[in-house]
């Protein structure tokens, strides 16, 4: 499937984009793993967090839905799970895969993680090693690349962790292996990440302290079932969040985003180069704060994109390379050389189209510095990458000719329905098989 995107146009209009994906494996994960029943609500009906749904119910839990978001999970408790008849399948999940490896990495029985394409070239040592730190035998190909075989029975011992790079998905791995483990587990980050598994496990009853920077908690407890307000997710949000600050007359409103302090660099950022944003109706929902966000065009100049936002807005660079090439000036950015690990080399995408469609550019290892400038028409290259093809298509709106975004079929594992949504928004989108 590709987006072939007609020049033009503003964004209006009230909009709910879909849950937070993050949150949508943690609830899933939790409930099964929870005694009693939990109740889910807002749960994101993408691939990633179906994956996960298909994985637990391969181990025996039963869960149902989603049906318009809801899903009932009745959970087995930590010890309940059953033996998967074969290997568990993420798709394209790296959340998935390195937060399953820790609660795997527990059981009484033997697990093999597996992936698509994408998924099985990504890094795993990450998980690797602090798993093997408490005990846990997991194998992989070199590098520490999946398949991931878990060898079950080993019994986990709690460890202090500092964590080498600022990663939720590792820092969440080693907690949830440490529910299983003798003792106590903990963990430093060298800067702040999103902190969705802590809250989540304080809502299902379980200790987790955060002190001095330090957090941890205690093996060997119990989750009780929970119901569970899934907000929309800001890195959905932010394609309309840019698109919306490029495009002259737009006017969105979007519903119930979740405002959780360790996701709103978008925000913070886009506010920087000179974005008009306004935060309405603010509060707080099962433990996560969430608005509504009203945004109007407004003109954007580039910034020096300040580093200690960059673990908070880690997934919304693609589109903020766009808000970048839309801008006067300059925008440079540092620190990020995580972008290079995720669904695909998320600098090395954005640097091909960005060349493609007119925008100067040059790619550093750590990050990339733009000039703004005016964008052409032409085709551009997703690397099968959700987020690369969604931030292509809203380029559109800027755009002095047609853009063909190619392979957009993943745009599914985060924000399915985006072409119906940012059409009936006001981009000239057509999907085309
Ligand atoms: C996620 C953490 C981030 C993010 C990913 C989701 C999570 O990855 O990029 O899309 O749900 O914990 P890292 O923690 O590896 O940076």
């Amino acid at each position: 499937m590709k987006f072939v995107v007609q020049p033009g146009g503003q964004l209006t209009g009230e909009h709910r984009v879909p849950g937070d994906k993050s949150m949508s494996h943690r609830a899933v994960m939790l409930g099964s793993l929870a005694e009693g029943v939990t109740a889910v609500a807002g749960f994101l009906e993408g691939e990633d967090a179906l994956r996960t749904i298909a994985a637990f119910r391969q181990m025996g839990v039963a869960i149902e839905g989603p049906e318009a978001g809801s899903l009932t999970i009745t959970g087995v408790g930590l010890h309940g799970l059953k033996a998967p008849d074969q290997a568990l399948d993420l798709g394209n999940a790296g959340t998935g895969m390195r937060l399953f490896a820790g609660i795997l990495a527990g059981q009484t029985f033997d697990s093999e993680l597996v992936g698509d394409a994408s998924l099985m070239q990504r890094p795993m040592g990450r998980v690797i090693n602090p798993l093997s730190k408490m005990g846990a035998r997991i194998d992989a190909l070199s590098e520490g690349r999946p398949p991931l075989v878990i060898s079950g029975g080993q019994s986990l011992q709690g460890i202090h962790y500092d964590l080498p790079i600022a990663s939720a998905q590792v820092k969440s791995c080693v907690l949830l292996a440490g529910l299983y483990a003798r003792g106590r587990t903990s963990i430093t980050e060298p800067a702040p990440t999103r902190d969705h598994t802590e809250r989540m496990l304080s809502g299902f009853g379980y200790d987790v302290d955060n002190t001095n920077g330090v957090i941890g908690l205690d093996g060997g407890g119990r989750l009780q079932g929970t119901s569970i307000d899934i907000p929309a997710d800001v890195s959905s949000a932010a394609f309309l969040l840019v698109g919306a600050s490029i495009a002259p007359g737009s006017d969105v409103l979007l519903k119930h985003v979740g405002m959780n302090p360790t996701r709103v660099g978008i925000l913070n950022i886009l506010t920087l180069m000179g974005a008009d944003i306004t935060v309405r109706n603010p509060r707080e929902i099962g433990g996560e704060p969430v608005a509504d966000l009203q945004v109007r065009h407004a003109p954007l100049h580039g910034i020096d994109i300040p580093e200690d936002e960059v673990p908070l807005a880690i997934d919304e660079f693609p589109a903020l390379f766009i808000a970048a090439a839309c801008a006067t000036g300059t925008t440079i950015l540092r620190g990020a050389s995580e972008l290079r690990v995720k669904e695909s080399d998320r600098i090395a995408a954005m640097a091909e189209g960005l060349t493609t469609l007119g925008i100067k550019n040059e790619p550093t290892p750590d990050g990339i510095v733009i000039e703004g400038g005016k964008i052409s028409g032409g085709s551009v290259r997703t690397f099968h990458d959700h987020r690369i093809a969604m931030a292509f298509a809203i380029a559109g709106l800027r755009a002095s000719a047609p853009i063909e975004v190619l392979d957009c079929d993943h745009v599914a594992t985060s924000f399915p329905g985006f072409a119906e949504l940012i059409s009936s928004a006001g981009l000239k989108l057509d999907a085309r098989s």
